[in-house]
């Protein structure tokens, strides 16, 4: 069944209406931040080879993969804006009863700082690194990310930014929050998403109960297979409209 095209009124009436609503998100979401999506002509991955950021190539390459990762991550995400108007409804419709939490595959932190209380961080996040020996984590800091690969200071062992590599396993834990929030809810909001990396892309799917509100420039395949609502926007501008229909002042 494909989704209702732009259909703004309803998707305000079922925000305003819903009690346990949830978000999905991805990389789209922080492209008006200043951060690149992993698809598309302008993604990381038209730029830059994915396999860098597989497990085993880690282990075997710690100092090239460590290279790559600070030019992607730490370079990008720290020249990134602050959480944008789409970060920002999010928060307030937490704030508000509305939103139980959001669920993302980004790493950049910018819900949290949004103000977003519940934030289930499904492919880890890009700010902690952990020791593949000891498993201590700690923050990320300049200091650390001077000689690569960076080492555990308790043990001397390598250490690892705290997010999921391909051919990484998500912890149970996410998991376990993840589809109880879906389950759960009465709306579901997917942002900025592609819905093409397994198996956070099934997690919408666990929504049985739920209206669902896509919001994306273009359609993906939850636009056919899920959604209700297909805002056909960058999030900046679907916030933004969205907002001025619920009354609620983003600035
Ligand atoms: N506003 C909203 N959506 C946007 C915007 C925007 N301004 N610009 C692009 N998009 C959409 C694209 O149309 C696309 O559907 O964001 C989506 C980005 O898709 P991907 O780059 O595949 O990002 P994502 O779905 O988050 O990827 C999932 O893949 O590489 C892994 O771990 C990585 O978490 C990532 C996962």
């Amino acid at each position: 069944m494909a989704a209702v095209l732009n259909d703004y009124d309803l998707a305000a009436r079922w925000i305003a209406e819903a009690k346990r609503a949830v978000a999905f998100t991805g990389a789209g979401i922080s492209v008006e931040s200043g951060i690149p999506t992993f698809r598309g002509e302008e993604g990381l991955w038209s730029r830059f080879d994915p396999r860098l950021l597989e497990l085993g190539y880690f282990y075997d390459h710690p100092e090239a993969s460590w290279r790559f990762i600070r030019q992607i991550f730490y370079d990008t995400l720290s020249h990134a804006k602050g959480p944008n108007d789409a970060h920002l409804l999010l928060a307030e419709l937490e704030r508000r009863g509305v939103l139980r939490g959001v669920i993302t595959q980004n790493i950049d932190g910018l819900h949290q700082r949004a103000g977003s209380r519940n934030v289930v961080e499904f492919h880890g996040t890009a700010w902690r690194v952990v020791c593949t020996a000891c498993r201590q984590k700690a923050s990320i800091t300049p200091e650390l990310l001077a000689s690569l690969p960076p080492r555990c200071q308790a043990c001397g062992g390598l250490l690892k930014p705290d997010f999921i590599f391909f051919g990484e396993g998500i912890g149970p834990e996410n998991y376990r929050k993840s589809e109880a929030l879906c389950r759960d809810a009465d709306l579901l909001l997917i942002v900025g998403t592609s819905g093409e990396v397994m198996p956070a892309s099934m997690i919408p799917f666990e929504a049985k109960e739920a209206r669902v509100i896509e919001i994306n420039p273009e359609p993906t395949r939850y636009t056919e297979e899920k959604s209700d609502i297909l805002l056909r926007a960058k999030a900046v501008a679907a916030a933004k409209t969205l907002a001025r229909r619920l009354g609620i002042d983003l600035s």
